[in-house]
């Protein structure tokens, strides 16, 4: 058995912030301890007694957690404490080194175990980026954010829509009313727009290109840099992209950039579509890589660029157990 400690404040006494809140603390705690549901056991909650509008261990029921044994209680009122403060304490069965999540103003009970770590890892189409990201973020077990699948997900809206991908005034007409959500499950990134999950969808090459196109609009980008770093500043993660240690993150703990030769990448990306039964032409798919790259590297905004203080690595003669232990020594190395 383990135990997961977590803490976030609400903004106000009331029942729908509680709810929010609660749910906010137990999927990040989930998230960050790639948990399953039904491998917590038991949450006891405390709040603190400024806070009489709802019970904790409700709102975890109404927000999913019902398989496990919940309980509330109220802290004595100490002088000088946090205000409008709930604490958790998550009893796991499963064998990990638990991350304990402190949020808004929680994090400064505990800044000793709450530490948040960003790692960027940008890099062309095909460089390598999201394998070596995930594989480091299973190790390091924290989160890994694909942020192209963000812009891909845009795409597919746009596309779906019928909308001129060139065109940044038709485009946000359109994602002012899209709805997109990242989720995990069993710590696999879902994309879901509009309440459907396209996950898969979003890989398919034509979407590939106009990823690449609709990114390159200043409002499209400020959107959903604003989510990046939203999730990036509560919780440890990596995120692989094209503009993360230099725009998203500039502050990243650790920032990388991979690249590969315009061949190898083609081939690696032309290997993926094969074997997800898509049929492919090589020489179409690598002329779409090098367009997207040179489109990529030279948008205005935010482009994609190897920040100043950023390793580079060259993958195209490694594999990818080498990538990613020559990451992790390079962070060791940092450490
Ligand atoms: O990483 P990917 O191939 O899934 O990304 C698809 C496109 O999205 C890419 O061609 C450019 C854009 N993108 C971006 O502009 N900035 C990011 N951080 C990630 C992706």
């Amino acid at each position: 058995m383990v135990i997961i400690r977590g803490a976030t404040t609400v903004d106000a006494d009331d029942k729908e912030e509680i709810r929010r809140s609660v749910r906010e603390l137990l999927e990040q705690i989930e998230n960050v301890n790639q948990l399953k549901r039904d491998e917590i056991v038991s949450i006891v909650f405390s709040s603190t007694s400024d806070i009489h509008s709802y019970y904790p261990a409700k709102a975890a029921r109404e927000a999913g957690f019902a398989g496990c044994s919940l309980f509330s209680a109220m802290e004595p009122e100490i002088e000088g404490g946090l205000p409008l403060c709930i604490r958790a304490m998550l009893f796991v069965e499963k064998n990990l080194v638990p991350r304990h999540v402190y949020l808004r103003g929680a994090k400064v009970l505990r800044k000793d175990i709450t530490s948040i770590i960003n790692v960027a890892i940008d890099g062309p189409a095909g460089s390598g980026k999201s394998t070596v990201a995930k594989r480091i973020a299973h190790e390091m077990n924290i989160l890994y954010l694909d942020t192209g699948a963000m812009y891909r997900a845009c795409a597919l809206k746009a596309l779906a829509e019928g909308a001129d991908i060139e065109n940044e005034t038709a485009l946000q007409d359109i994602f002012r009313t899209m709805k997109l959500d990242i989720a995990y499950e069993n710590g696999v990134q879902k994309t879901i727009l509009d309440g459907r999950d396209v996950s898969e969808e979003i890989r398919l090459p034509h979407v590939s290109m106009a990823a690449s196109t609709v990114s390159k609009h200043p409002s499209v980008r400020v959107h959903m840099v604003e989510k990046q770093r939203e999730i990036a500043q509560k919780m440890s993660c990596v995120l692989d992209g094209r503009d993360i240690g230099t725009f998203v993150l500039p502050d990243a703990d650790f920032k990388f950039f991979l690249t590969a030769s315009p061949e190898v990448r083609a081939k690696r990306r032309y290997d993926e579509l094969v074997a997800g039964g898509h049929e492919v032409d090589f020489e179409a798919l690598k002329a779409d890589i090098v367009r997207r790259d040179e489109q990529d590297m030279k948008r205005d905004f935010a482009p994609l660029k190897q920040a100043e203080d950023a390793i580079l690595i060259d993958t195209s003669d490694m594999t990818v157990d080498e990538v990613v232990a020559l990451v992790k020594r390079k962070m060791q190395e940092k450490i």
